[in-house]
C-alpha cells in the first residue's frame, strides 16, 4: 500500500488522474495540493471532481492540502506537515497550461518555480519510491515537423518553442533530473488532450474550444492534413495510472496515438460539418490568410486581397458577429493552435505499447461523434479570452 501526493487535481488531466488512482487498491491515502482558501473550500472543490463522475468524495483516503505552487513558503509548508512524511509517490500534474504570452511570467513562476518547491519537498520524503512528472509531449519545439518523433529527441536546449509553455515544461524535465536520482522518476508525455472518449461532458474545454472556434470559422488559414496527435482525457488517465504501477524499461513515455491512430483537423471537420446545417461547408487556406483575416476583423482589409475571393465566408461572418472585432479576438486566442496543428507532430508509442497493456486510443474523428453537441454549447467568444 502506497501514499500519494497529487498536485493538479482539481485539473483537467489531474481530476481523472484523482479518481482513477482513487479506484486503486494499492493505494492507501492520496494527499492533494489544492488551491483554496480553506479546508472546508478545498474539500469542496475535491467534491465537485467527484460528484463529476457519480462518485462519492471519500475523505478519509483523500486528503486536501491547501496550497498554491507560487506561494513563497510552500517547501517549508510541505516539509512541516507530519501527514505527508510517508509518501512513496508523489504525481506532479499542476501547470499553468496558458498559451498566451499575457501569462508568461506567471508560466515560469508555476511551472518552473514551483516545480522546484515541490522537488525541494519530495527530496526529503525518506520513502519516496517515484515522483511521477506529467510532461508534454510538445515540449520537442517547432523545428520538428511532419514526422513521427521518438522520446529520446528531448528535451533538446537547443529547440525553440511557439509558447512559453512548453519551453518551461520542457525546463521542468531538465530541473527534475537535477534534482531526483533517474530511477525515482517517471516522465510521462501526454501529447494534445481533448475532450473525452466516453459519452459525457468532459471537465475542460480547452482544447474543445479551439476546435468550436475552428468549426465557427468555418474559413480556416490552416493546412487540415497535417497529422495531429490527439488523445482523449480517459484514455491519457488510464494509460498514466497503469503506467505508474507497471514494470516499466524507460524513465519517459510518450502518452499519445501515436502513427496508427493520430487525426488530421479534415477528418474531424468532416465528422463535425453535418451536425451544424446553415454554416458553409469547411474550407481549408493557407496560414498566410491569417493576416488577412486579422486586417477583415480590423475594417482594413483592401479590395484586391485574397480573402475577398471568398465572399460566402465574409457575408457569414458579418451575419454572425456584431462586431467584426470579435473575429480579431477569436483569431488571437486560436492563433497559437492553429500553429501547433501545422506543425504535423505525431509522437511514437511503441515504449507505452511494449509496457502496458491499455492499447491504442480510439482516434479523435471516432470518439469526437460523441461529443458533436457539446462542441455547440461552448462560448467561444468569452473563453477565447482565457485560452
Ligand atoms: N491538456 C492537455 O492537452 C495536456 C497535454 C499534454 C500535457 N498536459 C499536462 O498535463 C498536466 C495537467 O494539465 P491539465 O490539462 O489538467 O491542466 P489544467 O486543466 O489547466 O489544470 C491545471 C491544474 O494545475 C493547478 N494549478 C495551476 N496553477 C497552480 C498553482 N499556482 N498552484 C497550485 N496548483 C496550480 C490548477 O489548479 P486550479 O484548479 O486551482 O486552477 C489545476 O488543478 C499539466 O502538467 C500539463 O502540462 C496537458
Amino acid at each position: 500500500m502506497v501514499n500519494v501526493f497529487v498536485t493538479g487535481a482539481t485539473g483537467f488531466l489531474g481530476g481523472e488522474l484523482l479518481v482513477n488512482l482513487s479506484k486503486r487498491k494499492d493505494i492507501n491515502k492520496i494527499y492533494c495540493l489544492i488551491r483554496a482558501g480553506s479546508h472546508k473550500k478545498a474539500d469542496l472543490r475535491l467534491e465537485k471532481i467527484f460528484a463529476c463522475h457519480a462518485d462519492v468524495l471519500d475523505l478519509n483516503r483523500i486528503i486536501p492540502v491547501p496550497g498554491d505552487l507560487t506561494q513563497d513558503d510552500l517547501t517549508e509548508c510541505l516539509c512541516s506537515n507530519k501527514d505527508l512524511e510517508d509518501i512513496q509517490v508523489v504525481v506532479h500534474s499542476a501547470a499553468n497550461t496558458s498559451f498566451s504570452p499575457i501569462y508568461d511570467t506567471l508560466i515560469e513562476q508555476v511551472n518552473i518555480l514551483g516545480l522546484e518547491k515541490i522537488l525541494n519537498w519530495s527530496k526529503t520524503l525518506k520513502k519516496l519510491e517515484t515522483f511521477l512528472y506529467v510532461g508534454t509531449a510538445t515540449i520537442c519545439g517547432k523545428e520538428i515537423t511532419n514526422r513521427i518523433i521518438k522520446e529520446d529527441e528531448s528535451p533538446d536546449l537547443k529547440s525553440t518553442h511557439l509558447v512559453k509553455y512548453t519551453y518551461t515544461k520542457m525546463m521542468g524535465e531538465i530541473i527534475i533530473a537535477n534534482h531526483l536520482p533517474k530511477e525515482k522518476v517517471l516522465i510521462v508525455r501526454p501529447s494534445i488532450i481533448m475532450g473525452d472518449s466516453r459519452p459525457w461532458i468532459p471537465r475542460s474545454y480547452v482544447i474543445m474550444w479551439a476546435l468550436a472556434s475552428i468549426n465557427f470559422l468555418r474559413l480556416v488559414p490552416v493546412n487540415a492534413n497535417a497529422q495531429l496527435d490527439v488523445i482523449p482525457v480517459d484514455y491519457a488517465s488510464a494509460a498514466i495510472v497503469q503506467l505508474l504501477f507497471s514494470k516499466r524499461k524507460y524513465g519517459v513515455y510518450h502518452i499519445s496515438a501515436g502513427g496508427k491512430s493520430c487525426t488530421t483537423l479534415q477528418k474531424l471537420s468532416e465528422v463535425i460539418e453535418s451536425h451544424f446545417p446553415g454554416r458553409p461547408r469547411f474550407m481549408f487556406v493557407d496560414r498566410e490568410l491569417t493576416r488577412e483575416v486579422k486586417l477583415w476583423s480590423r475594417n482594413k482589409l483592401n479590395g484586391n486581397t485574397r480573402l475577398n475571393n471568398f465572399p460566402e465566408y465574409l457575408n457569414y461572418w458579418h451575419k454572425e458577429m456584431n462586431d467584426p472585432g470579435d473575429l480579431r479576438i477569436l483569431m488571437g486566442g486560436l492563433d497559437p493552435y492553429l500553429s501547433f496543428i501545422e506543425l504535423g507532430q505525431v509522437f511514437d508509442n511503441t515504449r507505452l505499447q511494449e509496457d502496458c497493456t491499455i492499447g491504442l486510443p480510439e482516434p479523435a474523428h471516432e470518439y469526437i461523434k460523441r461529443s458533436v453537441d457539446y462542441i455547440e454549447n461552448i462560448d467561444i467568444f468569452e473563453d477565447a479570452l482565457d485560452s
